[in-house]
This record gives structure tokens, sequence and C-alpha cells, in this order.
């Protein structure tokens, strides 16, 4: 069957069914409306597709994630960073050549204009560094004038990865010395790779067991299709708008606690446990209470039914990583008693909440020495690549329209102003 026919007040339409390369399918009801009249309600986008893509796949009920194919699980062993977001951008495996012209082409951009520099430290050193990096970055447009306009060329848009990557990597590392009151001087090192770059921009010195273990959580926040920020990129490059707001809109929906915003929370939520005495199976109960708003951080997600295989291999490197740097953290144990008593609980089993991506990552983080409020920078540093990615994806198709969803409207009927 190609296409679903459907009858509707006597008006009937003929749906296309659209089948991807994994057997997802999905019915276009782009005439629905033109043709009967009705829209579809889908609240918080559960069950709509908003395009067709060649990027991530995920199947949320096995735990699969693939980037371009290649399953995540073996990106994270035998990739880099600077590999696995060629691979997304320009959608081949880089050779050896490719590979090193790119690195080469980040650490050209890995300078940022000082008045960028200036911009941040005007901040409050207590202001959210998720606020600075979406000023930044739309800052960036002044000084890439080039960049602003809607149809860049393709010499252009091969630019821009490298380009915002180099200049990402130095703004969150100052970002980083604003916050903490060290020196602004920011050097970056071309015969660094990317994360001992930007270990060695955070702390002025590079630790081979730091930048491995942040390689890996590079790779594991690189893309997850049409997520929140993801979608918010696309929507908003839609417009035509240039892509340094296009990206400053992803990293402003990433900041939420529903988002990105997790991995921040699930750190503060683990230290609140700890200074009430440690009792987590207190706090499951409270997750579980209805009419009470805590909500355990970094359990549950919108596509993951079954596990998320990110939060699988983060928690595998949690214990190696701390264990590697000497680090140990109290609230590790507290994270592990909160997962394994979920995972029992009628509650969390039956609505298929599992720990996400965010649950174990802040607790590398800080073991990094990254400080709470930088974490939510750090997803944005590793998500990067996919948000421009899906902003290149949706900028060259073929059906390109701005994103303009419907309503039904349930407000006041024609009322006259006069009648009081
Ligand atoms: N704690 C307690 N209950 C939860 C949780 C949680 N973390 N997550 C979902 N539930 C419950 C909901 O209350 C709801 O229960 P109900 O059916 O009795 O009303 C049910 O599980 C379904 O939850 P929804 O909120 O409808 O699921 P949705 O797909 O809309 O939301 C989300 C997914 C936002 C991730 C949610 O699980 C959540 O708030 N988690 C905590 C925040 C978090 O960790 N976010 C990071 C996600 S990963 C990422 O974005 C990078």
């Amino acid at each position: 069957m190609s296409s679903y026919k459907l009858d509707l007040d006597g008006k009937s339409v003929e749906l296309p069914i659209v089948v991807g390369t994994e057997n997802e399918k999905g019915l276009d009801i782009s005439n629905l409306r033109a043709e009967t009249g009705y829209i579809t309600l889908d609240n918080g986008y559960v069950n709509t597709g908003s395009c067709e893509s060649q990027i991530t796949f995920i199947n949320g009920a096995k735990g699969i994630l693939r980037y371009r194919g290649y399953p995540i699980e073996q990106l994270v062993e035998k990739s880099s960073f600077e590999e696995v977001s060629y691979l997304l951008y320009y959608g081949k495996r880089p050779n050896k050549s490719e590979l090193e012209g790119f690195k080469a082409k980040i650490g050209e951009y890995s300078v940022v204009p000082k008045e960028i520099i200036k911009m941040i430290e005007a901040f409050p050193k207590d202001a959210h560094p998720m606020g600075m990096l979406a000023t930044a970055v739309t800052a960036l447009s002044g000084f890439y004038p080039e960049f602003v306009k809607s149809n860049l060329n393709d010499d252009e848009k091969n630019k821009a990865l490298p380009l915002l990557m180099g200049a990402f990597k130095v703004i969150s590392a100052a970002i980083y010395r604003h916050v903490s009151s060290g020196s602004m001087k920011l050097n970056s090192q071309s015969s660094l790779n990317y994360p001992e770059d930007f270990v060695s921009l955070m702390f002025d010195k590079s630790d081979e067991d730091v930048a491995k273990a942040l390689d890996i959580l590079l790779i594991l926040h690189a893309d997850h299709e049409q997520n929140c920020s993801a979608s918010t990129v696309r929507m908003v490059g839609s417009s035509k708008a240039n892509i340094f707001a296009s990206i400053a809109s992803g990293i402003n929906a990433l900041w939420g606690p529903l988002h990105g915003g997790a991995n921040q929370a699930v750190i503060e939520m683990l230290d609140s446990i700890q200074a009430d005495g440690g009792d987590y199976k207190k706090y499951i109960e409270l997750a579980k209470d209805k009419s009470h708003p805590f909500r355990l951080m970094g359990f549950g997600h919108r596509v993951y039914k079954n596990f998320d295989p990110r939060a699988k291999l983060i928690k595998g490197s949690c214990d190696k990583v701390l264990a590697k740097l000497g680090v140990s953290d109290p609230v590790l144990d507290i994270a592990k008693g909160l997962e394994a008593e979920a995972l029992k609980d009628p509650y969390f089993v039956e609505r298929k909440l599992f720990p996400n991506v965010d649950f174990y990552s802040g607790i590398i983080y800080r073991a990094l020495g990254i400080p709470t409020t930088m974490f939510t920078v750090m997803f944005a540093l590793g998500r990067l690549p996919g948000w421009l990615t899906q902003w290149k994806e949706m900028i060259e198709g073929d059906s390109l329209k701005i994103c303009r969803p419907r309503q039904i409207y349930t407000g006041e009927t024609l009322r006259d102003f006069s009648d009081q």
C-alpha cells in the first residue's frame, strides 16, 4: 500500500505513505487541509515527523543510535570527535589527508575576536554560561559578515563547520576562564587534537586521560536527530535567518532542564539528596507523587523506551574515568542507587523511564574539573556539528519551506470591543 485513503466529512484524501530506509513508516499529510479542511493536532510533536533526514537513525525501542549508519558504540571505540563531526556534516568518512586538512582548518579558526572575549568579560561572573555562549555565537555574525546571508555558497558552507567548531572551543574555554576568574589569555595549539586543545585552553595544561574522556562525551553528544534544539535550529534556519542566529537558537533551546540543561539539574539533584542525608528512596517516592513538582532529572526520554545507548556507554566509562583520575565522588553511589531502585519500581517500569544521556555525564564532567554551570556548554560543544548538519540538510533540501505550524483556536469568538 503506497497511500492511505482517509474519509472526513464526506471528503476523501489519499495520504501517501513514506517509508524510510530502516522501514520507518509515515503518512504524508501535506494535502490533508487543502482536501478536507482538517489539520492534525499533536501537542509537543510526539507523533509528527518534521522532515526526512539521512543523518542520524534512532530506534528507541531497541536502544539503537547510528550516525550516517555507523553504530555509536563503534564510533566511540574507533573514531574521534573531529572525524565524527566531518562524517556528520560532509556525509562521508574522511580519508587521512581530508581529516588532517579539516583539523588544520579548525585550527585556523580557533581564534576569537578580542571584542567577543571582552563581551564575555562584561557578563557578571555568576551569569549563566549558556547565556554567554548564545550571546557570543550571535555576536560572531558581526565579525563574519560574509556568512550573514540566506544563501551560502558551497565554499562558505564547507567553511562553516571548522569556523564554528574553532570559535566555539575558544569561546567555551573563555567562558570557563571568566566564571572561574582565570587568565583570559587563550592560546589554541594546532598540534593538539580538539579535546586536548580544549582541555589546554581551559586548564593551561593538557591531560591525555581528561581529553580521552571528553572525546567520548563529545562523540556521544554530536547529534540526536530531531530533538528540541536541532528542531529549533531547523525552524529558525527555515526563515533563512543566518547560521549564527540559527545555532544560537539551538543553544538557547538546549539550555532548558528538560533538554540539555538536565546535566546540570542532575548534579544539583544528586548534591541535594546527599546534603539531605543520601536517602534516595525518599526522592523516588517524591518523583512518583503527581502533586509534587519533583522529577527524577536525567530519567526518561521521548524516544528511548528501553535504554539510552549513550547513557549505557557513559555509565560504563564513569567508573573508569573516576578511577583513572583518582577521583571519588559520593554522588556516584547515590546515582547508582537511584537507578537500581527506579528500574525495579512499577512507576518507572510501566512508563519505560530509564537513565538518559544526562544522568551520569555530569559526574564525569565534575571529575574532569568542570564546574556545574558549564555542563550544558559542554553538551553544546558536542552538539554543534549535529546542529550544523541538520541546518545544512534543511537549507539544501529540495522542498525548503518556512516552518510554520497551524493551531486549533480555542479562544473567544468575535465580540464587540465597545461591549463592557
Ligand atoms: N521523573 C518522574 N516521572 C517522569 C519522568 C521523570 N524524570 N519523566 C517522565 N515521567 C512520567 C510523566 O510524569 C508521565 O507520567 P503520566 O503518564 O502518569 O502522566 C510519563 O512519565 C511520561 O512522561 P512525559 O513527560 O509525557 O514524557 P515526554 O516524552 O513528554 O518527556 C522528558 C520526556 C522531557 C525527557 C521527561 O522524561 C523528563 O522530564 N525527564 C527529566 C528531564 C531530563 O532528564 N531531560 C533530559 C532528556 S535527554 C536530552 O534532552 C538530552
